[in-house]
């Protein structure tokens, strides 16, 4: 190999990506939900869409034991609802407000939009797993500009 970690994660970071929070509830009810700008669309018929997990994440276990997630994208003012989903002790759910709609995945209402999905396909990837959902229901709400995630750092559109 030509390249170490640090050069591979200077490549992937100069993609600029939304962010979004994904949820899932565990059989017991609990509510999980971690940052992830893995997201991406798959197939529109049927209407797939997919994000990827660390296995080392201390929520694996959690997202991994669900049948369905919840793909909610940020708008620019949610930087720190990101902070938050992102942070390993601070527990989110309490001061976020959420519905529940087909699967149980927490729905986080004040987003840019929310996909509720089912799995229908989990891969093995090297250190993450690939969970492919088929979308079952999605609001989109408003016109807020988005968040985004380049090189490391937030960033915003310019004028919007
Ligand atoms: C903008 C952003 C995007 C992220 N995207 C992903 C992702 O796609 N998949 C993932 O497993 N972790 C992702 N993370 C890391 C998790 O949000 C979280 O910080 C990490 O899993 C913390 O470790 P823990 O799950 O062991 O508490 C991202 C973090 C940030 C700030």
């Amino acid at each position: 190999m030509t390249f170490d970690a640090m050069d591979f994660r200077r490549a992937l970071g100069c993609f600029a990506t939304g962010v979004t929070v994904i949820t899932a509830r565990s059989a017991g009810g609990t509510p999980v939900g971690i940052t992830a700008n893995s997201f991406s669309s798959v197939s529109l018929e049927p209407p797939l869409v997919l994000w990827c997990l660390d296995k080392g994440s201390e929520r694996f276990a959690r997202f991994d034991a669900a049948d369905h997630f919840a793909v909610n994208v940020l708008g620019a003012h949610q930087q720190d609802l990101s902070s938050a989903f992102a942070s390993y002790e601070h527990d989110a759910f309490p001061e976020t407000p959420v519905e529940t709609w087909e699967t149980g995945a927490p729905i986080l209402t004040d987003t840019l939009a929310s996909l509720d999905c089912r799995i229908e396909t989990r891969v093995d990837a090297g250190d993450h797993v690939v969970y492919i959902g088929r979308v079952l229901r999605l609001e989109t709400r408003g016109d807020t500009p988005p968040l985004l995630y380049f090189r490391g750092r937030y960033g915003h559109i310019k004028g919007a």
